[in-house]
């Protein structure tokens, strides 16, 4: 097994530029920082996570730099400050080959924020990780704040991410299948409405199921939560888009409530639907009905997951 040093702390930021061979991968906080120690192996990469994944592959590497699309693999465990990794300032590393999740990164790094994930489809996810949500160790896949990104897409768009990870988002129904696939999962809702009540539902068991089923929900029950349960009516249905309606309804669900879910006939949560600057109470907003009592719209959604 290889052992993989992720020094990345968001890889938008710090690759490190400068004038000699062998830079770390890092944050600014280590800027400037040389990891020269043995070499064993200098090949092009794209970005950083490529480079881990090839240092992964790779028996003898635990650990990587990456400067320029030239990606080097380094036969060096880091465990104290005689390497000069650590004297750079990097806090930890990781000794089990992959992180496929937030909950393996949350063993690194406890921090909430974009960060990369190594699946089993083996090339790099980004993906939002929240920390601090009971004990963390969530990969977030939607989040509604505010009206700045259109929600209301058609099925392509829904297969694949849109939005900004650090602000309205949905992660992409093939990333879902693919980690529900892999591991089992727990789900996690968080809400707010305009007035500033805070509500969460967990389930357990969570899936979603590939293309050629349409993506299906389903978990094993409601395991608890202050914002009661909402999703229950939707499990077991494929997902759908105003594009593609797969809803057990005459209408198309996914265009009358200006959104797409796993819509039944038609819905009692629509967090993918049109958003609304204030709490007014219309089936085709931001809702989770029994938060309330009434399909008021939310101010806030988040829907998240972490191994059971
Ligand atoms: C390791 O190096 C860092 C940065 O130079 C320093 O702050 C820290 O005290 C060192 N730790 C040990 C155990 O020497
Ligand atoms: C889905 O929407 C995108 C963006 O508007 C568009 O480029 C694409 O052609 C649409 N796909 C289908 C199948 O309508
Ligand atoms: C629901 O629980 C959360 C987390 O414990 C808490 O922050 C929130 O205030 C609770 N909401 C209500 C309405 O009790
Ligand atoms: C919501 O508020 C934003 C910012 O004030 C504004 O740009 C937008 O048009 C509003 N949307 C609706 C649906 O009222
Ligand atoms: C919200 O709308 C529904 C359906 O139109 C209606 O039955 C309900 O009374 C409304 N609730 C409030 C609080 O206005």
């Amino acid at each position: 097994m290889s052992l993989l040093i992720i020094l990345a702390l968001g890889w938008t930021v710090g690759i490190v530029k400068a004038n000699s061979k062998g830079y770390i991968y890092a944050n600014a906080g280590l800027a400037g920082k040389m990891f020269t120690e043995n070499i064993v192996f200098e090949s092009a990469a794209k970005n950083a996570p490529h480079c881990a994944l090839v240092c992964n592959h790779h028996d003898s590497c635990m650990s990587f730099t990456f400067n320029h699309n030239i990606c080097r693999g380094h036969a060096v465990l880091v465990t104290s400050n005689t390497t000069s990794v650590l004297a750079a300032g990097a806090r930890s590393f990781y000794t089990e080959g992959k992180i496929r999740s937030c909950a393996d990164r949350r063993t690194i790094d406890g921090q909430s924020g974009v960060r990369t994930l190594y699946t089993s489809l083996g090339s790099p996810l980004l993906v939002y990780c929240d920390q601090n949500t009971d004990n963390g160790g969530w990969t977030v896949f939607q989040r509604r704040q505010d009206g700045s990104v259109d929600f209301y897409r058609n099925w392509t768009e829904y297969q694949h991410m849109f939005g900004d990870l650090e602000g309205n988002f949905w992660l992409g129904l093939d990333a879902l299948h693919m980690l529900t696939s892999s591991q089992s999962y727990e789900l996690r809702v968080d809400l707010m409405t305009f007035s500033g009540t805070k509500g969460y539902a967990t389930y357990s068991d969570f899936t979603i199921s590939d293309s050629s089923d349409n993506y299906r929900l389903r978990f094993e029950t409601f395991t608890g939560g202050n914002a009661s349960d909402s999703l229950a009516y939707h499990n077991g249905m494929p997902f759908s888009t105003w594009d593609a309606d797969h809803d057990h309804y005459h209408i198309n669900c996914a265009a009358v409530r200006h959104g797409a879910w796993w819509y039944t006939g038609c819905a009692n949560s629509n967090l993918n639907g049109r958003y609304k600057n204030s709490s007014v109470n219309g089936s085709d907003g931001v809702v989770w009905l029994n938060l309330d009592g009434v399909a008021n719209s939310l101010k806030f959604s988040e829907m998240k997951m972490r191994p059971l």
